[in-house]
């Protein structure tokens, strides 16, 4: 059986490839950065940011003068987002934490954000795979400044006429280690400012869901997180 370090490990080089990101999943995190709007200068925290395919989109939306700041605990998926840096020139924007986003000190966050605290954090198809999804979250967003705002894309079953390619869409989360049934945009459903306000949407048959919202003035920490 794949572990999910060795699943981004030895196969980091081939994820851009495989994931299915032109014809699928591309759709979601498109979705969930206009969601997010963000805004030149804004300071974002890309919660396991992987090979780094929201750069592109996060680093048009903060502009030059803003700071992407990617987390992931899969160096061999580091070195691959490194690489895409590095060849668009965006050294001065994206910041890479290696970091286990379960465990990792939210001062750890803070300190990459220069001290202010993020404007936003944003997550695609990474809390379907951490089985602590919710303490990854709160870490996370206890290093957003108050009123900030936070995204999720992520997954779930397909719904319609979309439904028979249910097999499909849990063999891909399978194969990435993701729990198609663990609809993490809910930790946004419960930490959001006004559950009324959260943008939604959802692509490809309903199996892409993402969502925005501003967060609550503060979300706490788990017992277990200091
Ligand atoms: C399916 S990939 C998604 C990558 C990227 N966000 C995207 O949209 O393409 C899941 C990522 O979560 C990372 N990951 C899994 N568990 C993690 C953890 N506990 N802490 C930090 N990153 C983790 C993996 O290393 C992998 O890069």
């Amino acid at each position: 059986m794949t572990t999910p370090l060795r699943r981004y490990g030895v196969g980091a080089r081939w994820y851009d490839v495989l994931s299915g990101e032109r014809w699928v999943y591309g759709a979601g995190r498109e979705a969930g950065i206009r969601l997010l709007d963000l805004h030149p200068g804004d300071v974002v925290i890309d919660l396991g940011c992987g090979t780094g395919l929201n750069f592109a989109g996060l680093v048009a939306a903060v502009g030059p003068t803003g700071r992407v700041i990617g987390i992931d605990r899969s160096a061999d998926m580091l070195a691959v987002a490194r690489r895409r840096v590095s060849a668009a020139g965006w050294d001065a924007v994206v910041t890479l934490l290696a970091a286990d986003a379960a465990t990792v000190d939210p001062r750890e966050i803070l300190a990459a954000t220069g001290g202010r605290g993020a404007d936003a954090v944003f997550s695609t198809y990474a809390l379907s795979v951490i089985p602590q999804r919710d303490e990854a979250w709160r870490r996370a967003c206890a290093a957003v400044r108050p009123g900030g705002r936070a995204g999720i894309v992520d997954m779930q079953r397909p719904r319609g006429r979309w439904r028979p390619l249910d097999p499909l869409a849990l063999l891909a989360c399978a194969t990435g280690g993701a729990d198609i049934d663990a609809h993490p945009w809910h930790l946004l459903e419960r930490d959001a400012a006004d559950p009324r306000e959260i943008g939604r949407a959802e692509r490809k048959g309903g199996h892409l869901v993402a969502v925005a919202a501003d967060l609550a003035d503060r979300v706490t920490l788990g017992a277990d997180s200091a």
